[in-house]
């Protein structure tokens, strides 16, 4: 029988069990005689609407391996995934290492992979924020400065790989010292594009919440910089507080675990009374993938610091405020189609009445064609010696 390349996978973060159901669907329909998948989930994630609620709803394979490594400290809980990691890439000796984006998780597989010579796909490669004090902007630089086989979403992420010294020109056979960079398009909008039809036959959540005819702004937070520092989430609270003044509208929160663990400490008693009492805020527990898909299609708005939540906007034309200083994803900012607040109520109220006043009219396709995982698929294939 031919041999087939073996992958290993490493996911652990809500964002990165999604992205890896776009590259599992491409190897499924189009290279199950060529590629094998193992998975291993780190367990960074771990309550059920974390984590375990994607794997069904998106057709993911049940991990291989769960390291169950939990909440910790930074260095603590990558240290233990390295363990893990390595372990299980010593027996399994795959071909690749499949990372995505820039978790704790991601730092750990290219930390555990590129110390015994196992090369290096990153996923979601050359984003930067230009903002080292972002855990995330650390996880990214060092992933892509140990792997092999790059994977740019988005121009502007290509151009900073090259900016960093990485060489379009290089030829195969690639490894981490000749890396092989590429633009090949998102596979978030891989899943948005396949499960958007879907998510509005399958998800009962609108109904649920009784919001098929009322309209409604979605919302989410959970960066470190936003909820751990009290000011920055009040600000953040008295804009949403206004907004929905002003626009009558219901404000949906799915609330991420570390932000509802935090509201009550970070806000103002005052704040913190008026948000859980309020009729037209609705503060409910994580969504699945399907019912946040819904979600973003029917709101008319939606104000975030997630990088995820932020291009599912634009995939679904939705005017977005980003609740950070700066974004990886700056075309969907020059599209017109999202505008910075940062943590900011005036800016947020601002940007919110902008929107309001001059809806973005534009969205030209900057995320590839929705079918980015076969082209990576294929050239791991390519690649592979
Ligand atoms: C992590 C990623 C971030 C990503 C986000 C996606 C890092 C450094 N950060 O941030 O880039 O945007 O995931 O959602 O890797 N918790 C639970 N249950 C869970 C998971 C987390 O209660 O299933 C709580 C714990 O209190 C934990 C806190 O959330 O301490 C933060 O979790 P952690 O995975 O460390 O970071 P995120 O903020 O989720
Ligand atoms: N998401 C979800 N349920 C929620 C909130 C987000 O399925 O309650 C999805 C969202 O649609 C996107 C991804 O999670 O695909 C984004 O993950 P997150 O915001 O946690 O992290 P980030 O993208 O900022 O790293």
């Amino acid at each position: 029988m031919k041999k087939k390349l073996k992958l290993l996978t490493v996911i652990g973060a809500r964002p990165q069990i999604i992205k890896a159901a776009a590259l599992s669907r491409a190897i499924k329909n189009n290279f199950s005689d060529q590629l094998q998948e193992i998975i291993v989930h780190t367990g960074q994630h771990y309550d059920e609407n974390m984590s375990a609620v994607f794997f069904d709803e998106l057709g993911i394979p049940q991990p291989d391996y769960n390291l169950s490594v939990g909440s910790a400290s930074h260095g603590v809980q990558t240290a233990r995934m390295i363990e893990g990691i390595e372990k299980i890439l010593l027996s399994e000796k795959p071909d690749y290492l499949i990372l995505y984006g820039d978790t704790n998780s991601t730092l750990a597989g290219a930390v555990a992979a590129s110390k015994i010579h196992i090369p290096i796909v990153h996923i979601e490669a050359g984003l930067r924020s230009f903002n080292k004090s972002m855990p995330e902007e650390i996880n990214r630089i060092l992933c892509d400065h140990s792997a092999t086989l790059l994977f740019s979403p988005t121009k502007t992420g290509f151009d900073n790989l090259i900016n960093e010294g990485f060489k379009a020109g290089n030829k195969a056979p690639f490894h981490a010292d000749n890396p092989g960079i590429y633009h090949c398009g998102d596979v978030m909008y891989d899943n948005s594009k396949y499960f958007a039809e879907i998510a509005l036959q399958k998800s009962t959540l609108l109904k649920d919440l009784d919001l098929e005819k009322s309209p409604f702004i979605l919302c989410t937070i959970h960066r470190n910089a936003n909820t751990d520092e009290p000011k920055r989430l009040q600000q953040i609270f008295e804009a949403l507080l206004e907004i929905v003044s002003l626009s009558g509208q219901t404000l949906v929160l799915p609330l991420h675990p570390r932000t509802s663990k935090l509201l009550k400490t970070n806000l103002r008693e005052e704040t913190y009374q008026e948000i859980v009492n309020h009729e037209k805020i609705k503060l409910i527990p994580p969504v699945s993938f399907l019912a946040m898909i819904a979600l973003e299609k029917q709101a008319r708005m939606i104000i975030t610091d997630s990088g995820g939540v932020q291009k599912e906007a634009y995939f679904f034309q939705k005017p977005c405020i980003i609740m950070r200083p700066e974004t990886e994803w700056k075309e969907i900012v020059e599209a017109g189609a999202a505008v910075i607040a940062d943590a900011s109520k005036e800016k947020i109220i601002a940007a919110w009445k902008a929107f309001q006043a001059n809806p973005p009219m534009h969205y030209p396709e900057i995320f590839g064609d929705g079918d980015a995982a076969s082209f990576i698929c294929g050239e791991m294939l390519k690649n592979w010696v």
